[in-house]
C-alpha cells in the first residue's frame, strides 16, 4: 500500500485529490491547518478508506517536519505527495501591498517547499516518488486582472517543478504539476458571494457560460488527474504541466458564446 500526503485535504481540489488516491488503494494522510481535516478524516475512512489527518500549517516548518515525522513513524516511508494547499485573494496591483503578497508566496510558494522538502528524502530513500504540484492556469499560461500576487506563485511553482523534476529523475521520483482552470471548490463558491453576496450562483453561471464546456470542473476530475501522476502508470512522466481547464485555454476570440 502506498502512503501519500495530500496538503490542504479537508475540501476542494485537496479532498478530490486524497478521494482518489483512497479509491487507488493508498493510504492518505490528510494534512490541512483547519480542524475540518478531522471530518474529512472521518468520511473517507466511513467510505472504508486508509486516511488519517493532520491538524498543519504549511507556512511553519516545524509543524510540517512534525507531522511527516509522525507518517514516517506510523507508515515507514511517504511514496506520494500531493502539494495542494494554496491561496487566491483577489486585488488590483496597487492596492495588492506587502502583507498580501508575502501571505501567497509563503503558502503557495514557501509551503510547497517546506513539504516537498521534509517529504523527498525518504523517496529518494526507497528509490521510488511521485510528487504532484498544484499550480494554476492563471499565471503559468493566461491571467485576469487582480491576480498578480497569486499569478508570481502559480508560475513559480512551474519552475520549481522543473527544478526538482530534473535533479530527482534518476531517484525514480517524478515531479508533475496540475493546471486547473475554474474548478467548483468552497474558495471559488466564497470569491462568487464575495463578488455578488445576493446571487453568487449567478457568478457561478457566468464563469461556466464563458468555458468551451458550459461548466466549472470538480475536485474529483482535479484529483483525478493527481492520482494518474502519482501512479505505477505515469512513471515515464516528469517535468509537465498538466492542464485541466474544460476547454477554456482554447478560444481564439473571446466573444462570448461563439
Ligand atoms: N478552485 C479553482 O478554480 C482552482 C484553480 C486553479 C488552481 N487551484 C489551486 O488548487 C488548490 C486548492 O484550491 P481550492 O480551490 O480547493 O481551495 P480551498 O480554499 O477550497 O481549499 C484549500 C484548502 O487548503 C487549506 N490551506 C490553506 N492554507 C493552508 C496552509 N497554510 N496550511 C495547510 N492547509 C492550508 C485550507 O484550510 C483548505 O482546506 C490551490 O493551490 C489553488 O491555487 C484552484
Amino acid at each position: 500500500m502506498r502512503t501519500a500526503i495530500v496538503t490542504g485535504a479537508a475540501m476542494g481540489n485537496g479532498y478530490g485529490a486524497a478521494l482518489k488516491l483512497c479509491e487507488k488503494g493508498c493510504a492518505v494522510m490528510l494534512f490541512d491547518m483547519s480542524e475540518e481535516v478531522f471530518a474529512t478524516e472521518e468520511k473517507l475512512k466511513a467510505m472504508g478508506y486508509e486516511a488519517k489527518g493532520f491538524l498543519c500549517n504549511i507556512t511553519d516548518k516545524v509543524s510540517v517536519e512534525k507531522a511527516v515525522d509522525e507518517v514516517v513513524k506510523l507508515y515507514g516511508g511517504v511514496d506520494i505527495l500531493v502539494n495542494n494547499a494554496g491561496v487566491a485573494r483577489l486585488a488590483e496591483f496597487e492596492d495588492t501591498d506587502d502583507e498580501l503578497l508575502d501571505f501567497h508566496l509563503n503558502v503557495n510558494i514557501k509551503g510547497t517547499w517546506n513539504v516537498t522538502k521534509a517529504v523527498v528524502p525518504y523517496m529518494r530513500q526507497k528509490g521510488w516518488g511521485r510528487v504532484v504540484i498544484m499550480s494554476s492556469v492563471t499565471g503559468s499560461m493566461v491571467c485576469d486582472k487582480g491576480y498578480s500576487a497569486y499569478a508570481i506563485t502559480k508560475a513559480g511553482l512551474l519552475g520549481l517543478m522543473r527544478s526538482l523534476a530534473r535533479e530527482y529523475a534518476e531517484y525514480g521520483i517524478t515531479v508533475n504539476a496540475v493546471c486547473p482552470g475554474f474548478i467548483l471548490t468552497p474558495n471559488v463558491r466564497r470569491s462568487a458571494a464575495r463578488t455578488s453576496p445576493d446571487a453568487p450562483e449567478k457568478v457561478l453561471d457566468g464563469i461556466a457560460a464563458g468555458v468551451p464546456m458550459k461548466r466549472l470542473g470538480t475536485p474529483e476530475e482535479v484529483g483525478a488527474l493527481c492520482a494518474f501522476l502519482a501512479s505505477d502508470e505515469a512513471g515515464y512522466i516528469t517535468g509537465t504541466s498538466n492542464v485541466i481547464d474544460g476547454g477554456n485555454l482554447i478560444p481564439e476570440t473571446n466573444v462570448m458564446g461563439v
